[in-house]
């Protein structure tokens, strides 16, 4: 009677268990046809967020970046890139006359997790100091005397007032220091630069797409957008300028301008949101913002398979000992996560010292191990289809997804961050879906192409183009 009993158990144990995994992938289900209707909106968002500001969640910002570098751009630029948890500083050497790039230097410096909330004089000393010290190590201990031009990458949604100026919007990726927003941030490094010893002036302020495409177009004059899958997401793309309805007032001469989607905050209710998703909207601190990119970034991934191995732990005791630490906001990082989907070990070796070391889990089964895995996969792949039908919306805006008269053309979309260069089964999830919502004929004149630092090195060859021009 007692082994009955165990059995009987186990098997409600188990079907609790499976009850959770099973509502949570039908609720992330992206077949294509739902695909097909998250491209749809996509390009109605950005017909909207054309329009006027305020016309969709999609802001659709104004760059200012109406030439792309030809290659003529020559001499020594540094760079600054801002991402979501690390900061580039950049030395970029240009050949001029046609010439590619000739070499470049980069070095990261983490931020530090208190930064994030620190006062706007704080956080541009911060920045300012590591670029001063990159600096005087390249220029073996001199400083530029001179105004010298250095390229901004800001990651972070900024209204534009020219190439080089503009105020942050809004925070996005956890960042909280309120008193940035409303400020015009090229002014505010500059002060804590020339504060600090170093006089230097930003000749270009990009969001971290636009460094990616102005690098991508230089290097293939294909590249018509740039995708970044990091800690946070978003894209831009060539517009032509007539079609940014705002901004009639402001036609450029080359007749196209690099849209700034912010495509983080896009919103449809096409898109398949769970129980899961809406909590985590709900703690973070900017709620009901960045509704796609919490579905689809590096920041968010595993706090959601956090969520839901939480639910796991509440109905069930597979992960053993309750003393784990599951129940910790944010303790999964993705990175984490993609280790252990990416196991291939036949007893799940990597997923068990993961969990037992990150999250405390005890004594995990073989089945309990294969749980996680399939949860981490529900969660990528959910992602990396989204991804690859806003990608595809965008193709269809600018008439490039291969359904408009005449021959398809070859058209590249050039992507950056680790999510998609380290994790590999987000990199071919998303591939697969380009495929699945265009066809394999189509889809083959899509390339995908990865870029390495162009966030940092198209601002310094922006800033590059701009000073050559003055
Ligand atoms: C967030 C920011 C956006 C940035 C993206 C990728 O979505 O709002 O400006 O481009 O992260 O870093």
């Amino acid at each position: 009677a007692a082994l009955v009993g165990r059995r009987a158990r186990s098997w409600w144990r188990w079907a609790r268990v499976v009850g959770v995994v099973g509502q949570f992938e039908e609720d992330c289900a992206t077949p294509v046809w739902k695909l097909r209707q998250v491209v749809d909106a996509m390009v109605v968002e950005m017909h909207a967020g054309l329009a006027s500001d305020g016309g969709s969640k999609l802001k659709m910002l104004l760059t200012f970046v109406d030439t792309l570098p030809d290659g003529n751009e020559d001499g020594v630029y540094y760079a600054l890139d801002l991402g979501g948890t690390s900061c580039r500083v950049l030395k970029v050497q240009l050949g001029g006359g046609g010439s590619r790039i000739i070499n470049h230097k980069v070095e990261q410096q983490q931020l530090p997790e208190e930064l994030v909330s620190r006062t706007s004089g704080e956080f541009f000393d911060f920045i300012a100091l590591t670029l001063k010290e990159f600096i005087e190590r390249e220029e073996n201990g001199q400083v530029p005397g001179s105004k010298k031009e250095l390229g901004f990458t800001f990651s972070f949604p900024i209204r534009q007032l020219s190439v080089s100026s503009g105020v942050l919007i809004k925070w996005t990726k956890g960042f909280t220091s309120e008193d940035v927003v409303g400020k015009d941030v090229s002014q505010c490094l500059e002060e804590a630069m020339s504060k600090n010893g170093l006089h230097m002036q930003v000749a270009a302020l990009v969001n971290d797409p636009v460094g990616t495409l102005a690098v991508g177009h230089y290097d293939d004059a294909d590249t018509v957008a740039a995708v970044m899958i990091g800690s946070g997401t978003n894209a831009c793309y060539v517009e032509r300028s007539d079609a940014i309805i705002k901004y009639q007032g402001l036609l450029t001469d080359s007749g196209f301008m690099i849209v700034n989607m912010e495509w983080g905050n896009f919103w449809s209710s096409h898109l398949p949101r769970t129980s899961y998703d809406i909590a985590l909207d709900d703690e973070s601190p900017n709620r009901n913002d960045q509704g796609y990119e919490k579905m689809i970034s590096g920041m968010y991934l595993g706090e959601i398979v956090r969520r839901v191995l939480c639910r796991i732990a509440e109905v069930s005791d597979i992960f053993g000992d309750p003393a784990h630490h599951l129940s910790v906001p944010f303790i999964l990082r993705t990175p984490l996560m993609a280790a252990m989907h990416e196991d291939v070990s036949p007893d799940l070796r990597e997923v068990g010292r993961i969990l037992q070391e990150s999250l405390q889990t005890s004594g995990l089964s073989l089945k309990a191990k294969m749980i996680v895995v399939r949860v981490c996969d529900t969660v990528t792949r959910r992602a990396a289809r989204l991804a690859a039908a806003g990608i595809i919306g965008i193709l269809k805006k600018i008439g490039r997804d291969g359904r408009t008269k005449g021959k398809p053309r070859r058209t590249v979309v050039a992507i950056e961050r680790g999510l998609y260069t380290n994790y590999s089964m987000f990199r071919v999830y998303l591939n697969e879906a380009i495929t699945d919502i265009l066809g394999e004929e189509i889809a083959q004149n899509i390339v995908i192409r990865v870029s390495e630092d162009g966030a940092g090195i198209g601002a310094a060859l922006l800033a590059a183009a701009c000073s050559s021009k003055r």
